[in-house]
């Protein structure tokens, strides 16, 4: 039998299937000083949004793999579409392991703004899976929760593009023509999203509040972290280890624009 060693000194694994993950990272580091993380992007797979489930499932359980060789204590799914596809099945390979995911703020959206109408920017497969439908079931009396798919989104900022005109001419046909005069809320359901932040607040024009789930991960590992004795001890400051499928030198420019970006 092979064990499997759990202890505080160990670095949290994190993944996504390309870039948009360092956007969940950036919280986790700014919460969590101390700890070592390392970062698997799978960008020759990359994007998930638009492949089916079960290919999802099978890429997510690669990268776990990848991460668990490199002996992580926990591991954060920082992509929703992933998560909506894998959590499930990661959390039954590796039951002692802690796994935190990611999904849609809904809550918190729904919760500022009772009654409003709420835009949920992902991908299509985040918004066709049955964890967002339950999400929605959940709030729906809450407020009107409007899915938007943005397919073709997270290439821009895979591109290191998280302004400029070409991004702007398509959030202004995609996400222009479903705000409304009663859209108080967007939520940023795709972790690349946040790197457009910026942009998307023009676009959609002044009184609508974006949200993203990135602190609460950032919460939620501290918490689990706390919670198995496998929070880092030392007061020395943690470092990040970049790796991932189908590694470049562009990728690895565009990793550290993204990591300088203040969002
Ligand atoms: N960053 C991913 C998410 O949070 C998805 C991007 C993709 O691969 O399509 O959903």
């Amino acid at each position: 039998m092979i064990t499997y060693h759990l202890s505080s000194d160990q670095p949290v694994g994190v993944f996504d299937s390309g870039l948009g993950g360092l956007s969940t990272l950036k919280k986790l580091t700014a919460l969590l000083p101390n700890e070592k993380f390392i970062f698997y992007g799978d960008h020759e797979n990359a994007p998930y949004g638009s492949k089916s489930a079960d290919e999802v499932r099978r890429l997510s359980l690669a990268c776990a793999e990848k991460l668990m060789f490199r002996r992580v204590k926990a591991i954060v799914i920082a992509c929703n579409t992933a998560t909506s596809a894998s959590a499930k099945v990661l959390r039954a390979y590796y039951p002692f392991l802690p796994i935190i995911g990611a999904e849609p703020a809904v809550k918190p959206a729904v919760t500022a703004f009772p009654g409003g109408e709420i835009i949920v920017m992902a991908t299509e497969m985040t918004l066709a899976e049955e964890k967002f439908r339950s999400l929605c079931d959940k709030y729906k009396d809450m407020a009107d929760i409007v899915p938007l798919p943005c397919p073709g989104l997270m290439e821009f900022i895979e591109r290191g593009e998280t302004d400029g005109e070409e991004l702007r001419a398509y959030l202004e046909g995609r996400l222009k023509p479903v705000i409304t005069g009663r859209t108080k809320a967007i939520v940023l359901g795709c972790t690349h999203y946040p790197f457009a932040k910026r942009i998307i607040s023009e676009v959609a024009g002044e009184g609508i509040t974006l949200f993203d789930g990135n602190l609460g991960i950032a919460k939620e590992l501290s918490r689990r972290l706390t919670e198995s004795g496998l929070a880092a001890n030392s007061s020395e400051k943690g470092y990040i280890t970049f790796i991932g499928s189908g590694m470049s030198e562009d990728i690895e420019k565009t990793t550290e624009k993204l990591m300088e970006l203040e969002i």
